[in-house]
């Protein structure tokens, strides 16, 4: 049985993203960056290169290593991983170390440690999965991944012998002139044999630069002549996220793949340039996603629907076979068959049940409206429970709102109502 745990390091300052946020909780398509590494680890088992691990420990939540900003890791993501403290950030290799009991804990002990970096968030799970499986088809004592960047990148340089070995990581700081040309580079993705990780970082001795790196246990493997493998990735899947340029680069590529996943799941998408869809975000066959729209948050969208153009929507369920356009929505409910817009605006607790019809410049807040019910024409909906086959006449007002208590009155309307234009309803 060949079994490994996974730790992923999350325990920087993230100095140079210039936030009071810990870098790992930046969102990236709608989520922390963290949390996209943590859902390609957890996707491992599922892969199809995963086979050799089958019978491993992979149930095992990930370790995730903590320090700067823990507390607000901690309550964003919770029971979802284990956790280890690194209470000085002395590097990377420090950062491993301190994993080293949450590790050891593990039943069955793990013949191998993945390590992967929380700020490497387009890494996919059949990379994680291919690394796995060369580490233990080389029988080596660590393989890691490896990409290729423009020698203007900062990421550490692989340095090979003229047989191709691989000797060490050089550091960019530390890196000779002719190192710095090199255009292989290390990627942050690792697999460890675990007796020799725990002995080999015990003895790392502090670099140049006061740390312990994990990239110098390379060149001592190196000198030790244990097997050093690597896995040739590409930087779409490895680009590591040290400031908001590097975040905004990440965040195109994710949107990108999200956007083909629709695609070629049967969505139709006019303009990708202009269209931004959350990981979250379910779209339904033949839909069609028209310029300038935004899908964010959980959303639900059915089939047959066109969304959009210059719609924004968070947070949703939308039914099938609707038409939304030019208009915003957050935290509302359209039943098949609902029209809406242009500009219009479904406010939280809004409900639009089959049919209805939302015209020009609408506005619905906590309210249901009830099937095939038309709310056209510069009309204010708030708090209100309104029937069937209602007809809302231009300009009509629910007056909620005290502004002398504070309070908000609940309007009812009944089915097959017929409200004329500019009515103002004021509940008591
Ligand atoms: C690191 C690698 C570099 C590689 C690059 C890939 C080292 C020394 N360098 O550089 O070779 O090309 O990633 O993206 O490993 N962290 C801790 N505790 C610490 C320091 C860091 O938990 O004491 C965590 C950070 O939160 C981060 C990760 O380790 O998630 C990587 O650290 P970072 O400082 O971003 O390393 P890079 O300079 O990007
Ligand atoms: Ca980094």
């Amino acid at each position: 049985m060949n079994t490994y745990a996974t730790v992923v390091l999350a325990a920087g300052k993230g100095t140079r993203m210039r936030s009071t946020l810990s870098k790992l909780l930046h969102p990236l398509a709608g989520q922390p960056l963290l949390s996209h590494v943590l859902k390609s680890v957890e996707a491992i088992p599922s892969t199809s290169v995963f086979a050799p691990w089958r019978e491993s420990v992979a149930t095992q939540r990930p370790i995730v290593v903590l320090g700067h900003e823990a507390e607000q890791i901690l309550s964003a993501f919770g029971e979802r991983c284990q956790y280890a403290m690194q209470h000085e950030q002395l590097g990377t290799g420090h950062a491993v170390l301190a994993a080293q009991e949450a590790v050891d804990a593990l039943a069955p002990l793990p013949d191998t440690v993945l390590v992967c970096y929380g700020d490497t968030p387009l890494v996919r799970s059949e990379m994680l999965a291919s690394v796995l499986a060369e580490h233990l088809s080389q029988q080596a004592t660590v393989t890691f991944l490896t990409a290729d960047a423009d020698p203007s990148s900062d990421y550490g340089r692989v340095v090979r012998d003229s047989h191709g070995d691989v000797r060490e990581i050089v550091e960019v700081k530390r890196a000779t002139p002719e190192q710095l040309q090199i255009t292989e580079v290390n990627s942050g993705v690792y697999c460890f044999e675990r007796a020799w990780l725990w002995e080999s970082l015990h003895a790392l001795p502090r670099n140049a630069s006061g740390e312990y790196y994990l990239t110098d246990l390379i060149a001592v493997a190196g000198v030790q002549e244990r097997r050093i493998a690597t896995v040739r990735g590409s930087l779409d899947e490895t680009l590591g996220v040290n400031n908001r340029v590097q975040l905004a680069e990440a965040e195109q590529v994710m949107r990108r793949r999200i956007l083909e996943r629709h695609m070629y799941a049967g969505v139709t998408i006019i303009d990708p340039a202009s269209t931004y869809i959350d990981e979250e975000v379910s779209i339904g066959t033949d839909t069609v996603v028209l310029p300038g729209t935004m899908i964010t948050g959980k959303t639900t969208i059915g089939s047959w629907c066109r969304i959009g153009p210059g719609t924004t929507i968070y947070q949703s369920s939308i039914g099938e076979r609707c038409v939304i356009r030019n208009s915003a929505l957050e935290e509302s409910v359209l039943e098949d068959e609902v029209s809406m817009g242009p500009f219009s605006h479904c406010r939280p607790g809004a409900h639009l049940a089959r049919g209805v019809r939302m015209g020009n410049f609408g506005e619905v807040k906590n309210s249901y409206i009830g099937a095939e019910t038309d709310v056209h024409h510069f009309s204010y909906v708030g708090d209100a429970t309104v029937g069937e086959h209602v007809n809302i006449g231009a300009g009509t007002i629910t007056s909620n709102y005290n502004g002398l208590t504070k309070e908000k009155y609940h309007t009812t309307i009944g089915d097959g109502a017929f409200i004329g234009c500019d009515t103002v309803f004021v509940p008591l």
